[in-house]
């Protein structure tokens, strides 16, 4: 009896492994490594970005590079079968810039600069996984136009951006895109095998707010 009950769960799980649809896997396994040691960098953000600047510090920054779960939602609702693998080319985009404009408001001694270096050089580890997993061909692929509209602004000199598309952001609502944008791109590499998270909800993240106080305060 157990081993006939044993055959058919065997042939159950079998039979259920074939009518699952195919995995389409948009993050590579060897991204994982990088982006968790990512993430656990930007654990320490309240700290290094909030703490440590005066209240209300705001950075100068490109319209594009405020770049949130909301935006992504917006764009995905906006274009149908938008690629996991342009999102996320976009996110290196959006976050270079980010790290860079940080870093550059810091003078050389200030308390949060090796944090900001150590973090610039783990997403450039994350940056060369990323360029190393996927073929070349891949990765320059033509954009999507409303995509590529808005890469040409983020790499447009800065000088001849106008005006009007600079916005004033504090360095920790940066670090918060930065990591909320992260897990819903790459959410295979921060999926949980007991618990369903919706890292691409923001109420995911307004749920998680008071818990992430704690350790910190
Ligand atoms: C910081 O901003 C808040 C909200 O705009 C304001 O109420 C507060 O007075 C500001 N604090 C300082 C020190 O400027
Ligand atoms: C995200 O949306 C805001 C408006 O809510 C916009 O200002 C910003 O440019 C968008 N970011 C990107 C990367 O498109
Ligand atoms: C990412 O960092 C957060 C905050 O420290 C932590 O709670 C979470 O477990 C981390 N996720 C992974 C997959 O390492």
């Amino acid at each position: 009896m157990v081993q006939l009950s044993t055959s058919i769960c065997l042939v159950g799980g079998l039979l259920g492994l074939f009518l699952l649809p195919p995995v389409m896997a948009s993050t590579p396994a060897s991204m994982c490594t990088p982006l968790k040691t990512l993430n656990d960098s930007l654990s320490h953000r309240r700290r290094y970005m909030k703490h440590n600047f005066p209240i209300n510090y705001t950075i100068r920054v490109h319209e594009r590079e405020i770049f949130k779960l909301s935006n992504i939602s917006r764009m995905k609702l906006k274009m149908e079968e938008l690629d996991e693998l342009v999102l996320q080319r976009l996110w290196f985009q959006v976050n270079q810039g980010v790290l860079k404009k940080i870093i550059r408001v810091m003078p050389e001694r200030h308390p949060s600069r090796p944090y900001t270096a150590e973090l610039e050089k783990r997403f450039r580890d994350a940056e060369g996984v990323f360029v190393q997993s996927h073929p070349a061909e891949e990765l320059q692929q033509d954009l999507p136009e409303p995509i590529q509209d808005i890469w040409d602004a983020l790499t447009e000199e800065t000088d001849r951006v106008p005006e009007s598309s600079w916005r004033f952001a504090s360095p920790k609502s940066l670090l918060d895109n930065f990591c909320h944008t992260m897990c819903c791109l790459f959410s295979e590499c921060f999926a949980s095998a007991e618990v369903q998270q919706d890292y691409c909800g923001v109420s995911h993240w307004r749920k998680g707010r008071k818990k992430d106080l704690q350790p910190e305060s």
